[in-house]
């Protein structure tokens, strides 16, 4: 099947054989002057086929709403209902190739359960020509990374597969990462502890099958957050419990040339959603707070408050990490932390065994970061 099959039309059907980040590297989220120029392509239509209409394609739907340029193509789900758009339904398919047979989508989105990402990501790349957003974990193992990379000389893989590391778009990052790169002074990152709790323990069985685990889930939002300020480089610890409802992973990492551990706690046995990351720089006993469910943060030494930064509250959560992920995406120079380079070294790290003491091997360690990602 190949690309052969639809020749795609639109702003990024035509556009996107062509390497998208040419220019600087921007920085996890934070619009750099390529991102933020809308390129002129623009003003023609987007069709989206979004495939997954579960919880998050709410926030997907959201976002494109608001976007002008954007026209809602199809919806596939073979156990939910279309969804409204604009007050209109749009046809609605219970398999994605079936959709592919009627459409030429310039983007499709994929929300559906963890495990199926890999499969839907290599027909949509495969069965069109369109850009393919897949909902974060890119895959749930390296087998499927492999898939992924085993394209690359038939499809522009990382011209057209992007990874929706909402994440590293939500304010406070963006925040702490101008905090980090406009405060020299402070040194380097030496440790951080991030702690990110949902309560699905109250969904049982269906957070399972739609995330995994909870480190599954959770655990890639924290490494794409930590390629935000540090530069990961290899699992040093990994337990889990309650049958993947909850986890304690330990990350190492390089900030301006010293290594640092990064401790991260995963959980759905927790009352409400809760997440956070501390960052300690021991040079200057600067500790940097971010709250990613308040979307605040602040700085302190010793006594004395550095920085804060506050949220005006007229933006929902998701929402503020979507509609700028959206911006970047459409633009002629996504974000690298969108980009395919940056979800293979996600994945290494999330999916990785890691490495015994004193063993040498694979283990968790990861190939070079391939831009700067917003580190330090
Ligand atoms: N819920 C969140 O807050 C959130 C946030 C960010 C990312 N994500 C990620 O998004 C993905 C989906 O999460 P969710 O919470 O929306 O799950 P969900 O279970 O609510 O929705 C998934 C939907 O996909 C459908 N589906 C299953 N197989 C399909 C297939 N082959 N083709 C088309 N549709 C199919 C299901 O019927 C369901 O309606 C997960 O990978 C998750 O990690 C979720």
């Amino acid at each position: 099947m190949g690309d052969r099959r639809h020749q795609g039309t639109g702003p990024l059907g035509r556009g996107h054989s062509a390497p998208l980040t040419s220019g600087p590297a921007s920085s996890c989220g934070t619009p750099t002057r390529a991102t933020r120029r809308r390129p002129e392509t623009m003003s023609e239509p987007v069709r989206v086929g979004l495939v997954g209409v579960g919880i998050i394609a709410r926030t997907h739907l959201e976002v494109l709403a608001e976007r002008p340029e954007v026209r809602l193509d199809f919806t596939v789900d073979p156990h939910a209902g279309p969804p409204s758009f604009r007050g209109a339904v749009p046809p609605h398919y219970r398999d994605m190739t079936e959709a592919l047979e009627a459409h030429q989508p310039d983007l499709i989105v994929i929300a559906t359960p963890t495990d199926t990402h890999a499969h839907l990501a290599v027909a949509a790349l495969t069965g069109s020509r369109a850009r393919v957003l897949v909902e974060k974990p890119l895959v749930h193992d390296l087998d499927s990374l492999d898939r992924l990379r085993a394209l690359e000389g038939t499809v522009d893989v990382r011209g057209r597969l992007f990874t929706a590391h909402h994440f590293a778009f939500s304010p406070e990052i963006r925040w702490a990462a101008r905090q980090i790169a406009e405060q020299p002074q402070w040194g380097p990152v030496t440790s951080i502890t991030s702690a990110f709790h949902d309560p699905y323990i109250l969904r049982g069985e269906q957070a399972f099958a739609s995330y995994g685990s909870s480190w599954m889930d959770s655990g890639v939002n924290q490494l794409s957050v930590l390629a935000c300020f540090v530069e990961p480089t290899e699992l040093a610890s990994a337990q889990e419990w309650d049958d993947g409802a909850s986890a304690w992973y330990v990350c190492r990492y390089r900030s301006r040339d010293r290594l640092g551990s990064a401790r991260l706690r995963t959980s759905w046995l927790a009352g409400s959603s809760s997440k956070q990351t501390a960052l300690h720089f021991a040079d200057s006993d600067v500790e940097l707070w971010i709250d990613h469910t308040a979307m605040t943060g602040f700085a302190a030494q010793e006594g004395t408050l550095l920085a804060s930064h506050g949220d005006d509250g007229q933006t929902p959560r998701k929402v503020a990490h979507y509609r700028p992920l959206y911006e970047s995406l459409l633009s002629d120079r996504p974000d690298p932390v969108l980009g395919f380079d940056v979800a293979a070294r996600v994945t290494e790290l999330h999916r990785a065994a890691p490495r015994p003491a004193g063993v040498a091997g694979r283990g968790g360690r990861v190939s070079p970061w391939p831009s700067r990602c917003g580190r330090r």
